[in-house]
């Protein structure tokens, strides 16, 4: 992940059931490039031992501020001066109320005091149990850190590991890893609204059966998340996929190109940005089946009758709010070939700023892709790449030329 690859991070553990968490935690921002050094309190360690996490980081472990390692003894200071975040996960209740005193009786607390401000960031991910966390107390602690300048994590809600059920669950450990890569992330989109179309769609031929096609929906959800890294409020409507929705994006799911078409007219009023990157089904059948068509020995081989689908970024791209040139509108083309030619195209006869060109049939599915972007102002190439990469890149391509467009709107 670009923006966590080579950046030192302090993984601290508190007390929590939480802390089995951390061991995934650690090993997912390692895989993400990061650099982990662990910090644990004593608390901490009654959950998991410090033989787990030092080798999944590889770097042994700090539990005590009286730790001889340092020559100087001072690991509190050591740690975050070459630190380029610290994060604590899981944070206790206790933790965080000893946090916001600025007390530091132990090494966690210390640094967390120590660090310098401006280039540490402290990220907190609260965990503990749905009473606790809606505690005044907690409440009052979580918003004054907030105050004092802290990323303090929402929580998940579901079941608990003390058997009850509600908010307080720490946040999975792959969420944890997209905060903290959105804190690294320049928030070039920060204040604005970017709406996504992703996936294929699904149109019914009867209750059971229907067509659709080959979109893995990864390149439209790559690109809702790379806008939420950047700051933007992201909606993300998605035709049926497999994928994970990607953390801080809404997502309402539909399944026809209609629905589709209805979700994106009604997001889009609200919306900067709209980037079309859902493959919609060309033709639905007129009239589908009320009941399954039964197949018998005799019976005839159905035949249907297609109607054309609406074209969703054309007839959002000329629509009242884009008219206004409110509207920044980004549409995909997959050719199968003369890929720059047929993507202005493209641009040109949807009416759109910008038109994204690529191979059809060499991306669908995959992870990785290359682009073509077609503007205004010319044609930019970017490389193959992991869609993830591609997504961020286009996001900062989207970012630039949104201020020009919105001064002329
Ligand atoms: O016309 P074509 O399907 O090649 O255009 C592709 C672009 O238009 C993509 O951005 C796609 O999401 C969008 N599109 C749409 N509604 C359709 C067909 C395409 O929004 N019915």
């Amino acid at each position: 992940m670009k923006s966590i690859l080579g950046k030192k991070i302090v993984l601290g553990l508190s007390g929590g059931i939480a802390c089995y968490k951390a061991a995934e935690l650690c090993r997912l921002l390692i895989k993400a490039g990061a650099e982990v050094q662990v910090v644990m309190t004593e608390a901490a360690t009654q959950f998991i031992t410090p033989v787990t996490m030092q080798a999944l980081s590889n770097q042994t472990v700090f539990a005590s501020q009286w730790d001889a390692r340092a020559p100087n003894n001072m690991a509190h200071i050591n740690l975050t001066r070459q630190a380029d975040l610290v994060l604590v996960a899981p944070a206790s209740a206790d933790f965080m109320a000893k946090l916001l005193h600025g007390q530091a009786d132990d090494l966690l607390s210390l640094l967390c005091l120590a660090r310098p401000m401006e280039s540490c960031p402290l990220v907190l991910a609260p965990a503990m149990n749905r009473e606790m966390w809606q505690h005044p107390a907690t409440q009052r602690n979580v918003a004054q850190l907030h105050e004092d300048g802290s990323w303090v994590l929402g929580v998940g809600v579901g079941e608990q590991a003390c058997g009850e059920s509600g908010d307080g669950r720490m946040l999975e450990p792959w969420e944890i890893v997209q905060e903290v890569a959105r804190v690294f992330t320049p928030k070039t989109l920060l204040g604005h609204r970017v709406l996504v179309s992703a996936g294929p769609t699904f149109e019914a031929l009867d209750p059971v059966r229907g067509i659709t096609n080959r979109s893995s929906g990864k390149m439209g959800y790559a690109l809702a998340s790379a806008a939420w890294l950047s700051g933007a409020d992201v909606t993300l409507v998605s035709g049926p996929v497999g994928l994970e929705c990607p953390r801080g994006v809404k997502r309402v799911m539909v399944e026809s190109a209609l629905e589709m078409h209805a979700a994106v007219e009604s997001f889009a009023k609200q919306s900067d940005v709209f980037i079309a990157t859902a493959a919609v089904a060309d033709w639905r059948v007129k009239q589908a089946a009320v009941n399954k068509i039964k197949k018998t020995k005799d019976s005839p081989t159905p035949g249907f009758e297609f109607i054309q689908n609406p074209d969703i970024l054309a007839s959002v791209a000329g629509g009242p709010r884009a008219q206004a040139r409110a509207l920044y509108c980004v549409g995909f083309a997959a050719e199968t070939q003369d890929v720059a030619q047929q993507t202005q195209e493209k641009r040109l006869s949807k009416g759109v700023p910008l038109m994204v060109g690529n191979l059809g049939p060499a991306t669908f599915g995959l992870d990785d892709n290359e682009l073509l972007l077609v503007d205004e102002v010319g044609t930019s190439h970017l490389p193959r790449a992991s869609k993830e990469e591609l997504a961020q890149s286009l996001i900062a391509h989207i970012a630039k030329s949104l201020p020009a467009f919105l001064r002329t709107a």
